[in-house]
């Protein structure tokens, strides 16, 4: 992934040239981490936030101040995330969770027999 290049924060245009990078777990403590360091190096950041979970909306604040983009999705709900991939450069996923219900969509969480 290029270094991200561009002007300053406040740009418009030059932040929709930084490289964007999806965060799923963003909510969780090493996702956090990522998304701040992400953030801070300039790239564009895409935090997935699970919605109607109790602490959603304080770390969708949180992840905001970070600069952040917050999307409400479930990485283990396909149909939560279409389109929110859309031209990302790359996925971290730092999800405290090893397996989901459903293969080979989203994000690519591969479904394990007897998970
Ligand atoms: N922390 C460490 O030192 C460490 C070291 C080595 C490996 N790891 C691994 O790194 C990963 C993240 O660790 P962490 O310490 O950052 O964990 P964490 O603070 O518990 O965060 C877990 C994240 O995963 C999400 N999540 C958990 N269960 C989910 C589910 N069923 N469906 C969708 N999202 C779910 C949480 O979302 P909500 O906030 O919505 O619950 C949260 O964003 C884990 O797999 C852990 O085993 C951690």
């Amino acid at each position: 992934m290029a270094p991200p290049g561009g002007k300053g924060p406040g740009d418009p245009k030059a932040n929709q040239k930084k490289p964007l990078v999806v965060v799923a777990g963003a909510t969780g403590h090493i996702g956090g981490e990522v998304v701040k360091d992400l953030a801070a190096h300039g790239y564009r950041v895409k935090a997935l936030v699970r919605p109607g979970r109790p602490a959603s909306m304080a770390a969708a604040h949180r992840l905001e101040s970070c600069g952040a983009q917050v999307v409400f999705a479930d990485p283990t709900e396909a149909d939560t995330l279409a389109g929110v991939c859309d031209g990302a450069e790359a996925v971290v996923s730092a999800l405290g969770v090893r397996c989901v219900g459903w293969e080979g969509r989203g994000l690519g969480v591969g479904a394990r027999p007897g998970c």
